[in-house]
């Protein structure tokens, strides 16, 4: 896993404070960085996921197609790791920022639900849901992160079940991308915390806001692609930054700072 104890930069924590204070309009943009802190394992990170297996043999329509039961188990795992996670502290900082700023909205291409299980209601999420199953032929869902068992068939028209979230080669959920690209043109902070930006077309939001004139803080240990955009880079963990930020950003509200 990348760094994540190194020293707080005061000057950009300070400015990233700032820039909130000003903020009417507020976007959290998170990655699996976000959740790291949860126990939940990111992709790209030298442990990630995707240095241990295969997205083309696992995340894939076709993987599943080819060979439903090796997709499911793997699935079935991540579901029941997840079921063992829970929200960290910075979690529960973006719910109590939902009622700081009139408009803020948290878009998350994480599919463990950590941002709805800490209180935020406002969440776009642009991946789906590891705690959802949905059949493959009818609009049967079944939510929860109880055990399925294998590769399990719909109890209404027993076609088989398939994990809730969006794949390579398929698209995001075009009521979720809608807003969440038309929150992104619209705000005046967005906040980029634990995400490689590399997959679009979730990268891309934080473009359409730097285009759009907002100012970018990004959150991430390492540097990104997008990093060359951001007004502000906080190379700290996601719930050491966030915890930072909210005691900076609650004292300098309140006008003592
Ligand atoms: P990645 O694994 O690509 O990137 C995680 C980022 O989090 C990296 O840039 C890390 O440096 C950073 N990071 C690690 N630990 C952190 C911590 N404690 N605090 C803050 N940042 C930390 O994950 P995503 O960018 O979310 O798609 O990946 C995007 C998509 O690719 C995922 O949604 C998934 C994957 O394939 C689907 O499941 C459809």
């Amino acid at each position: 896993m990348a760094r994540q104890h190194s020293i707080m930069d005061v000057d950009q924590l300070r400015a990233a404070a700032e820039l909130l204070i000003r903020a009417r309009r507020v976007v959290l943009s998170t990655g699996a960085g976000m959740s790291a802190e949860s126990g939940v394992p990111t992709f790209r990170d030298a442990s990630g996921m995707w240095a241990r297996f295969n997205p083309e043999e696992l995340a894939t329509p076709m993987a599943f197609a080819r060979d439903p039961h090796k997709v499911w188990d793997w699935y079935r795992a991540r579901r029941a790791a997840l079921a063992k996670c829970n929200p960290h502290d910075g979690h529960r900082i973006l719910a109590n920022w939902e009622r700081r700023f009139p408009e803020f909205d948290v878009i998350t291409q994480n599919v463990d639900g950590l941002h709805h299980r800490a209180g935020s209601t406002r969440v776009l999420e642009l991946h789906g849901r590891l705690d959802v199953a949905r059949c493959v032929a009818c609009p049967r869902q079944i939510a929860g992160l109880e055990d399925l068992g294998p590769a399990p068939k719909c109890p209404d028209c027993d076609h088989w079940l398939r994990p809730g979230v969006v794949w390579f080669h398929e698209s995001l959920p075009a009521e979720a991308l809608e807003a969440a690209e038309l929150a992104a043109a619209q705000c005046d902070v967005y906040v980029s915390v634990g995400t490689s930006s590399v997959v679009y077309p979730a990268a891309g939001l934080l473009e359409t806001a730097y285009a759009a004139g907002a100012s970018v803080i990004e959150i991430n240990p390492t540097p990104t692609p997008c990093s060359g955009m951001a007004k502000v880079r906080l190379r700290n963990s996601a719930r050491a930054a966030l915890m930072e930020l909210d005691q900076l950003f609650s004292r300098t509200s309140d006008g003592d700072a």
